[in-house]
């Protein structure tokens, strides 16, 4: 019976792991080794901190992230001045004040500035990736869905063409679904200058800008990682106390000849 079972889960695992590597020859979105990644990852703050800046300093100029509090920003390492400064850079209209303020860390990022640029709070979990078995089982614990890693094939899969259709620019990229995006390249590599003396090749900015979209989609990744760690910790050590009682329990039953 236990030996059917184990039998039929390691042919499911193998199933996954076979599946994985088909699927991968033949997907344009490629895995990254991001930081965040795996049961144990963690956050790159350095990283999160740059792809803030491109945020910022680029995507921002169309896109809002409308969900996400700028007081968070404190996570990625930032003191409460700075947030508080940063912050400030945006105006909101207060109907209490019946004018705009500049913005405070309790207020959220701004929203979207071009009706058609998506907001990007939740991009990096909206979108998956790996498609298949390569973005499910033991591949999403290790690798994700694949969310920074379409991020960052978009960024990348620009080929310079573009085409006019009723109106509206198309410009071609190979990795977005149909092959043409209204979103006119935003990176070309050399963007912005980063205080760190990182590179900013366009690959580099890609993908810090794809991690700090992963944190604004789920700025408590670590936290649940730990509770479900400590959860799967705990029931362990319950297992091996029950099975124990349960011995010490029925051993007068089946030794009852034992002292
Ligand atoms: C000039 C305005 C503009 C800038 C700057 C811009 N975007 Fe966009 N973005 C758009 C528009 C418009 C769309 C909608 C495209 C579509 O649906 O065809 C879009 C769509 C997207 C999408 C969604 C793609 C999908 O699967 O639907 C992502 C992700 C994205 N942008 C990320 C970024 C990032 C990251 C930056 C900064 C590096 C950025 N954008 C800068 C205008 C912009």
């Amino acid at each position: 019976m236990i030996r059917t079972f184990v039998l039929s889960a390691l042919s499911a695992l193998a199933l996954t792991a076979g599946g994985a590597m088909a699927s991968e020859s033949e997907g344009h979105v490629e895995d990254i080794a991001f930081s965040f990644e795996g049961p144990f990852g963690v956050w790159d703050k350095a990283q999160l901190q740059r792809g803030l800046q491109v945020y910022t300093e680029v995507c921002s100029a169309c896109h809002g992230m409308k969900y996400v509090p700028l007081r968070d920003l404190t996570d990625l390492g930032y003191t409460d001045a700075e947030v508080r400064a940063y912050a400030a850079q945006f105006e909101i209209y207060d109907p209490e004040l019946d004018d705009t303020r500049p913005r405070t860390p309790v207020d959220h990022f701004p929203e979207s500035n071009l009706e058609n640029a998506p907001d990007l709070s939740l991009m990096a979990k909206k979108r998956a990736g790996f498609h298949g078995p390569y973005g499910t089982g033991l591949n999403q614990l290790f690798k994700g869905i694949g969310g920074p890693e379409y991020i960052v094939s978009i960024l990348t899969g620009y080929t310079g063409e573009e085409k006019e259709q009723a109106g509206t620019t198309f410009y071609e990229n190979v990795n977005f679904p149909g092959g043409w995006i209204a979103m006119a390249q935003p990176l070309f590599g050399e963007d912005v200058e980063f205080a760190d003396g990182s590179p900013n090749d366009l690959h580099n900015e890609a993908e810090d800008v794809a991690a700090f979209l992963m944190w604004a989609a789920e700025p408590k990744l670590m936290v649940r990682k730990y509770v479900g760690f400590m959860a799967v910790f705990f029931l362990t050590i319950l297992a091996v106390l029950l099975y124990l009682t349960n011995k010490r329990i029925w051993r007068p039953i089946k030794h009852p000849n034992d002292a």
